[in-house]
């Protein structure tokens, strides 16, 4: 009796974590693209920390955390842009994000997977204090940023 009543109870245990495993994130798809903005935004900032500290001959080193964290953003881009947040949905007004990212998804997802790629080499070579090699990625990661925005964003 006490050992059904037992798994009874650890039955219900599994079966609500189940059931909470299973429930969805909810966040307003308002929030998402503020989320996603604020991303790029900051991207951008470390993106030009980078460049300062390359134009001033500083030691590239410092700039790992930096260039670690704009890889990182770019394997989070693609859950940042989620079905339903694009301007066909949103409007023009509050997003700047096209809605080519869902019907060429295959294309966005491996424009973003190549800017992670090269923003991560980026981390590498600071870490190496590879100056020199560190200012040409610079340039490499700077030109993915431009290849997503040409097709998937609008001015
Ligand atoms: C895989 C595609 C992709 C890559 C890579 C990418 N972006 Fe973006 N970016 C977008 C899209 C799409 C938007 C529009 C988002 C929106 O308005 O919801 C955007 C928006 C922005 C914005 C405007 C944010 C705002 O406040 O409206 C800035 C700044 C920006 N990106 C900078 C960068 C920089 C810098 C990089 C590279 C370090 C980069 N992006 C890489 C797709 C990309």
């Amino acid at each position: 009796m006490r050992t059904v009543a037992i798994a009874a109870v650890v039955g219900l245990i599994c079966t609500s974590v189940t059931a909470a495993a299973q429930d969805p994130v909810s966040i307003g798809a308002a929030d998402v693209a503020a989320g996603r903005k604020a991303g790029m935004a900051l991207s951008g900032a470390a993106m030009s920390a980078m460049k300062a500290t390359i134009d001033a001959g500083g030691p590239v080193r410092g700039q790992a955390f930096a260039a670690g964290g704009v890889a990182r953003w770019g394997r989070a881009i693609p859950g940042m842009f989620p079905a339903g947040t694009g301007q066909g949905a949103l409007g023009a007004e509050a997003t700047d994000a096209k809605d080519g990212i869902w019907t060429d998804r295959a294309d966005f997802e491996a424009k973003a997977a190549t800017f992670a790629t090269e923003a991560g080499k980026l981390g590498d070579l600071a870490r190496a204090d590879d100056a020199a090699a560190f200012a040409a990625q610079w340039t490499v990661v700077r030109a993915a940023c431009q290849s997503c925005h040409e097709v998937y964003k609008a001015d």
